[in-house]
């Protein structure tokens, strides 16, 4: 093994501060002088996007490589397991390429249907995004090879990426923005970190000490190197402080150079270079290292292929089903509509698209299973009708027993670099929908899209499946499943609102210049349900072809303190007639009413897999961070005192069953009194009772005014009265305002429990 740290030794400021940034595009530096090799990285996340330097015939720049499901589609999985074997099998890609580290996963989090970048997302929840994304670098790094968790952090719109700053109070950053890392961190410790391009409250992600050496490294203890966003410096000294350790792609030298001029001028110690190198060589050496474990792998896209469609299959999610799927495969006249079921639309525009010639379509992948009729309906990338080929689709429409429209987004209305201005769909493919919904009773729709769309015609049509943007394998899954090969599993990992306008941000997101998050910890079901709001389908939703049951809810406890962990089981029982997979989901609900809190919170979840009359346990474990929200007074996670409820249900929306806990914390929140300290917060403490005796004469004489007044009405004055108040009642001294507010810090000691 190297020794690193004599390496850096040995090498000159100039030669660190080299080290700090690219050799080009995709490459770490070499230092031919002490023998330091270079390693390559690529996009991710869905796919190896490597990019095929000096092969000037290429059809693309990049090699072909597999289209795996966008993470948009993986989430819906909700599946550990098939996470880590995604990771597995792009870690071996890898491996072939000789990648070092695979760019992904995108984590940010789904804060608005707008976001142009929601397709490389995992959820509008970081419970969802965080243990995905821990199983999916799990896997990759099982191969020896590392990746990059991204865009840390708040990155969650693509409009201004580049300048915005990303404002919130720690509370929201803490609770929703950034367990996503947190959680990849501490179960999986990715080899590199990405920063984001934008500002979090008000200072670059790429000279950001507060998120990237107090929060990443000391507290969760990332023990990686942070690579910057590809172009995301902004001064680069700083971010060298900050703990930016490499900068992407290359500066040119130019950064370089503002390293070694800081590092003389004092205005950066070289200690901090020294710290990044090592940083950096660590994962290097580790990469080449790492290639001497004896393997050797083959990028087989025709057997990753095979893989894709398996993982394929196991997202998608059925939203709606009257019954008309899975369909028969023979005696009835089945129609494929529209222009996605000859050319699918796979995956999103920028960094993350993948170089795929494998694409058969769900009419390649329907023939040899049953006779389809084909019209094309629309133009895949236009808005505007083309009245022939509308006709044309219903004139066939007429004739079907059955049609399944594949609709769902353009290119153009999705991608990296900017976002979606609206969340409906094309106009001629609405328009299309309904008319055929006219002619025919029985249509089934299949969505292409990386996140939610408008559905004017839901309540007209007979299923829905969102495909989402499943990869190159897109038309052999949708096909297995519209004809009951394959058995949809898939369930939202967002919420799908009615329209643009009951989105929780809508009356700020795309601000002028900075991002507000003014609607703080409410981001997806965390809104609707607290609102008790309707939406198109809640989070969490996802039918199936079999049906599930779920029985006796038990707790290890029935009550517990911070300290302890619950256990919680359920049974699941599939009553209908066909193997399926259910993917369990464990809500808490603070019902103590001490802070402001989302209704209910997805604290765990369980996908299972059980055959016909088949019954399984499911078990989860909680800790007190499942029943905490984050208390900025203590800086840290905090849960009061009472009652909460765990709820499991098979959505956000569908809960099935229902427990209670009793929760005792040992933690105490900070309390310090002061002249504005108003009543409420003692006067139900026993450590605050000396103090009401000291001023009982006068606030009963004070609030009371010679009127009869209960003591309810009291109580309900005081409690948001201060202490200094009570001057305005007259006879108080400042000694007697002293005295009690003296015993009151005597009593509580700096702290009381809630
Ligand atoms: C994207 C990253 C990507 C990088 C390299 C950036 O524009 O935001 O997600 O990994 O480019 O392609």
């Amino acid at each position: 093994m190297i020794n690193i740290d004599e390496l850096i030794s040995k090498m000159t400021l100039e030669e660190k501060a080299g080290l700090c940034s690219g050799g080009d595009f995709w490459h770490t530096k070499k230092v031919d002088r002490l023998g330091i090799p270079d390693v390559m990285v690529s996009d991710g996340p869905h796919g190896l996007r490597k990019q095929d330097i000096g092969n000037v015939n290429a059809e693309s720049d990049v090699i072909e490589a597999v289209c795996f499901p966008a993470a948009c589609a993986t989430a819906c999985s909700f599946d550990r397991e098939l996470m880590y074997h995604m990771g597995e099998i792009l870690g071996e890609e890898c491996r072939a390429e000789d990648v070092s580290v695979l760019l992904g996963p995108a984590v940010n989090i789904k804060r608005s249907p707008l976001c142009g970048r929601n397709f490389e997302y995992v959820s509008e929840d970081p419970y969802v995004a965080g243990e995905l994304s821990a199983a999916y670098i799990n896997g990759v790094q099982s191969k020896n090879v590392g990746t990059s968790i991204k865009h840390f952090c708040a990155n969650s719109q693509e409009l201004r990426r580049m300048t915005a700053s990303s404002d919130m109070d720690d509370r929201t950053l803490r609770e929703i923005y950034l367990p996503a890392f947190e959680t990849a961190v501490k179960k999986a410790q990715p080899w590199t970190v990405m920063c984001s391009y934008n500002l979090i409250n008000g200072v670059y992600g790429s000279e950001n000490d507060y998120t990237l050496n107090k929060i990443l490294r000391d507290e969760w203890g990332f023990l990686g190197y942070v690579v910057s966003d590809w172009g995301a410096v902004n001064d680069r000294a700083k971010g060298v402080a900050a703990g930016l350790d490499l900068e992407m792609p290359s500066s040119n030298g130019l950064n370089d150079a503002k390293i070694v001029e800081a590092v003389k001028n004092g205005t950066l110690d070289e200690a901090d270079v020294d710290k990044a190198v090592k940083r950096i060589l660590t994962q290097v050496y580790r990469y080449h290292e790492g290639k001497k474990d004896g393997k050797e792998y083959i990028f087989n896209r025709k057997e990753d292929h095979k893989k894709a469609v398996e993982i394929a299959k196991q997202c998608m999610v059925l939203l709606k089903n009257d019954g008309s799927l899975p369909l028969p495969k023979s005696g009835i006249k089945v129609g494929f509509i529209g222009a996605f079921a000859e050319a699918p639309r796979i995956q999103g525009g920028g960094s993350s698209h993948i170089f795929t010639k494998n694409v058969p379509s769900a009419l390649d992948c329907v023939k040899g299973i049953c006779d389809v009729a084909y019209a094309k309906g629309f133009n895949r990338e236009e808005n505007e009708t083309d009245e022939g080929l509308q006709l044309e689709a219903i004139e066939l429409a007429k004739t079907c027993d059955a049609v399944v429209i594949f609709a769902g987004l353009p290119d153009s209305f999705e991608s990296e670099g900017y976002d979606r201005k609206h969340m409906r769909m094309p106009d001629c493919q609405n328009e299309l929908i309904d008319k055929i919904c006219d002619v025919q009773e029985n249509v089934i729709v299949v969505l292409h899209n990386g996140s939610p769309v408008e559905m004017p015609w839901n309540d007209r049509v007979s299923a829905i499946l969102e495909a989402y943007l499943s990869g190159e394998a897109t038309g052999e899954a949708t096909v297995d499943i519209l004809f009951g090969n394959a058995n949809p599993c898939g369930k939202l990992a967002e919420s799908f609102p009615v329209k643009l306008s009951d989105t929780p941000c809508y009356l700020t997101y795309g601000n002028k210049v900075n991002a507000v998050y003014n609607e703080g910890v409410f981001v997806g079901y965390r809104y609707y349900d607290t609102k008790e709001m309707n939406v198109l389908y809640p989070f969490g939703h996802g039918l199936s072809y079999t049906s599930y049951e779920y029985s006796d809810l038990e707790l290890s406890q029935s009550s517990i303190t911070d300290k302890d962990t619950l256990t919680v089981s359920v049974t699941v029982t599939n009553t209908g007639n066909m193997t399926g997979k259910e993917i369990v989901q464990l809500y808490v609900c603070d019902k103590t009413g001490y802070e402001f809190r989302p209704l209910k919170e997805l604290k765990g979840f369980e996908k299972v897999e059980l055959l016909p009359g088949e019954s399984k346990e499911v078990i989860f474990t909680l800790d007190a961070r499942s029943f905490s929200y984050y208390n900025e007074a203590m800086k840290d996670w905090f849960a009061a005192s009472g009652k909460y409820e765990i709820l499991i249900g098979k959505s956000s929306r569908d809960i099935q069953l229902k427990a209670e806990i009793d929760f005792r914390a040992t933690k105490k929140i900070p309390f310090v009194a002061h002249e504005n300290t108003v009543f409420g917060e003692f006067m139900d403490y026993p450590e605050g009772k000396e103090a009401l005796e000291i001023l009982r004469p006068l606030v009963s004489e004070g609030l009371l005014g010679g009127q009869h007044v209960d003591d309810v009405m009291l109580k309900n004055m005081a409690e948001a009265m201060p202490l200094r108040q009570i001057r305005s009642f007259g006879g108080i001294s400042d000694e007697t305002m002293k005295k009690a507010i003296d015993s009151l810090n005597k009593n509580f000691g700096g702290y009381k429990s809630v």
